[in-house]
């Protein structure tokens, strides 16, 4: 081992000692229950400890309560346990994003660019931009750039407060290059402290070089493409993009057949350019989840109703493209329960910001702050099928955690959008991102001195 190696295994140790939480003002969306989802009226409610406290053992979360910390607690604690001061501070566990593309090269501000001059989203497709143009780019990428440019994404996102994400295939179009994705997003498994999920995105548009031909490219991805990724076994989710332009009903089903031969459960994109039918087809094969649905009727939200799949909602396409906004409130009014993630790609929602999403979900889709905060923790970590390890302050789950700036309510945390109130991090138990807290008495000392 080099000297640094040493140096980085020796801090990890140290840092992996438990920790413990104290004066912390609320402890937020504690469940003691291992609830998997929430749905309609419950989303409303959102379980707290008002000045509580935290402990964490390894990467787990091992105790919590109010204050003072019990004396069984103090009398037991191991020797090198940090104690983190958290007064005036909130404690959440950590965003679970449950869709993004955020392996790709590149970027595309010139589309964007079009799309201020009024070119729509599928005008740019046509014109070979879009998802062709990141495929392109995507093909030229080498591996090692394609890791180096993910990371720096997923250590932003990170910062932000995101401990779960779920990462998908697809600007590759072909084999070789989808499994090239797929390899990326398995390295960036062993190098982030973020939990990664990973999904095969089988059919997201027709390649250039079968333009006139979709339903070639169909048979190809079943034939072909669909056995080759799972013998690699990196993941067990398949997504196609079914809607109005993209892929037909009756191709989604096949393609999601040919998947459940192989052991892929659905995670599809529906509903996001028409009434396209893609709801019903997820719903009908079992789909996680359904992203999307900005079109959304009735006949949908009867359709998803006593169904296992999350509806999901990513307010940064439908914000970065200027859509209509999915229904949520009427899916909860429903008994539905609702996702919320960020779509983190480089064509529809360049940016990852779970705490952007919390707030979108408050100021354009009215949800009340503690839906909110349910849309994107527990609920995204069901669209993963997480909801056994992340999503709550649950005793035994993953100690995945954000530690806020001190601010006076949660409903802060929507409220003033657009700034970072993440100011520790916690993942896997171990400290991410420390501020030192009371920076505040520091610098008037340093002042005065
Ligand atoms: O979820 N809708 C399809 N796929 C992505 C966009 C991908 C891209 O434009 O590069 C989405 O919005
Ligand atoms: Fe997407």
């Amino acid at each position: 081992m080099t000297f640094s190696g040493i140096f980085g295994y020796l801090r990890r140790k140290i840092s992996r000692m438990p920790l413990l939480l104290t004066n912390i003002a609320e402890l937020i969306q504690v469940d003691e229950t291992f609830r998997d989802r929430i749905a309609g009226p419950e989303m409303s409610v959102l379980n707290t400890i008002t000045n509580g406290w935290l402990l964490t053992s390894g990467d787990l979360i091992r105790d919590f309560g109010s204050m003072p910390v019990p004396d069984h607690i103090l009398a037991n604690l191991e020797p090198g346990t940090t104690v983190i001061d958290a007064t005036g501070r909130m404690v959440l566990p950590s965003f679970c994003d449950s869709h993004t593309h955020l392996v790709y090269a590149g970027s595309r501000e010139i589309e964007y660019i079009d799309k201020i001059r009024g070119l729509s989203y599928e005008e740019i497709a046509r014109r070979g931009g879009g998802i062709l143009n990141s495929a392109q780019r995507l093909h030229d990428a080498s591996e090692d750039e394609l890791v180096a440019s993910a990371l720096e994404r997923l250590n932003e996102i990170m910062l932000y407060g995101t401990g779960a994400v779920e990462i998908k295939s697809g600007y590759g179009l072909n084999l070789e290059d989808e499994l090239k994705m797929l390899r990326v997003i398995r390295k960036l498994q062993t190098l982030s402290p973020v939990t990664i999920v990973a999904t095969y995105l089988a059919a997201h548009a027709v390649p250039a070089e079968y333009r006139g031909r979709q339903g070639e490219y169909v048979d190809r991805v079943i034939a072909e493409m669909i056995p080759a990724v799972a013998s690699t076994g990196i993941t067990g989710f398949i997504d196609v993009f079914c809607d109005r332009g993209f892929f037909t009903v009756d191709e989604t089903a096949s393609m999601l057949e040919a998947g459940a031969r192989y052991g892929f459960r659905p995670k599809i994109h529906a509903n996001e350019l028409a009434l396209s039918g893609g709801i019903q087809v997820g719903v009908k094969y079992g789909a996680l989840s359904v992203d999307h649905l900005e079109f959304t009727g009735p006949e949908e939200i009867e359709c998803l109703l006593g169904s296992s799949t999350m509806p999901t909602i990513l307010p940064g396409a439908a914000f970065f493209l200027g859509m209509d906004y999915a229904p949520a409130r009427p899916m909860i009014q429903a008994g539905l329960p609702v996702a919320m993630a960020s779509d983190f790609n480089p064509g529809s929602s360049p940016s990852g910001n779970m705490q952007f999403i919390l707030s979108m979900a408050c100021i354009k889709y009215r949800l009340l702050p503690e839906e909110a905060i349910h849309a994107v923790t527990l609920n995204g970590a069901y669209a993963m099928g997480l909801s056994r390890t992340h999503g709550t302050i649950t005793r035994g789950k993953k100690a995945n955690l954000l530690i806020t700036r001190p601010i006076p309510t949660y409903s802060f945390l929507p409220y003033a959008y657009g700034s970072n109130k993440a100011e520790t991090i916690i993942l896997n138990g171990e400290l991410i991102r420390h501020t030192e807290m009371n920076t505040s008495a520091d610098q008037v000392r340093k002042i005065r001195t």
